[in-house]
């Protein structure tokens, strides 16, 4: 079969981890809102709201936000695992250990950019923004541009105050979080995908 260029960006898209200090521009970070905008959503609802955070001091401050309460909840893991089936794994335990005590940004990669998609607290309007999400990371791609979603901003809403810093409206949650910059290094392999005979379910 013949690649088109979705198919191409489809494929060839990786969560970036390492970034230049090299900025985007307005028009650059435009045009990848843009393209979430595109996306379907449930009854062309379009619930997203865009919170296009650039000022650095502030990834950071969200950063240090991130790690503050995942060394709180590993103080408080031997409680918490009672309730949390993800603390009963010690490889996510170990994974929060290296957060928490890293004095590095291992949340957002220092990007420059960070755009939060937020939308109001319903199952559609989550989905939607995810496929907002998507389009906007293939369209970084397509742009020469490296992104990553961080699930790990979910961890802000359990610290006082920290959505509100940053900008998320009352009544709206994180949908999606997502950093883009300059990739620094070259080509990154894909992780494995698994294969399709386990995946796919033929009815025909
Ligand atoms: C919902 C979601 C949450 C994710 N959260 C993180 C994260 O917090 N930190 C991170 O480095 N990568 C995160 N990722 C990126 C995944 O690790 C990555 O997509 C996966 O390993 C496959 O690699 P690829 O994106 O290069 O194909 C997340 C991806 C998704 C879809």
């Amino acid at each position: 079969m013949q690649e088109n260029p979705v198919f191409s960006a489809i494929l060839e898209r990786r969560s970036v981890r390492r970034y230049t200090s090299e900025a985007l521009t307005k028009e650059e970070i435009e045009k990848i809102i843009e393209a979430g905008r595109y996306a379907p959503s449930a009854k062309n609802a379009q619930p997203w709201r865009f919170i296009v955070i650039t000022k650095r001091e502030l990834i950071a401050e969200m950063s240090r936000d991130v790690r503050k309460v995942m060394a709180r909840i590993l103080k408080f893991r031997f409680i918490l695992k009672l309730f949390s089936s993800d603390l009963r794994n010690p490889a996510n335990v170990q994974s929060l250990k290296n957060h928490a005590t890293n004095p590095k940004d291992t949340i957002f990669f220092e990007a420059p950019v960070l755009i939060l998609v937020v939308c109001k607290k319903d199952h559609f309007q989550e989905m939607s923004c995810a496929c907002a999400a998507e389009n906007m990371m293939l369209a970084a791609h397509s742009m020469g541009l490296g992104s990553c979603w961080i699930g790990y901003v979910r961890f802000l809403k359990l610290l006082a105050g920290a959505n509100k810093k940053a900008g998320v409206p009352k009544g709206h949650n994180i949908a999606a979080a997502i950093v883009f910059g300059h990739p620094e290094n070259g080509n990154v392999n894909a992780p494995k995908r698994k294969e399709e005979a386990g995946i796919i379910k033929w009815i025909e």
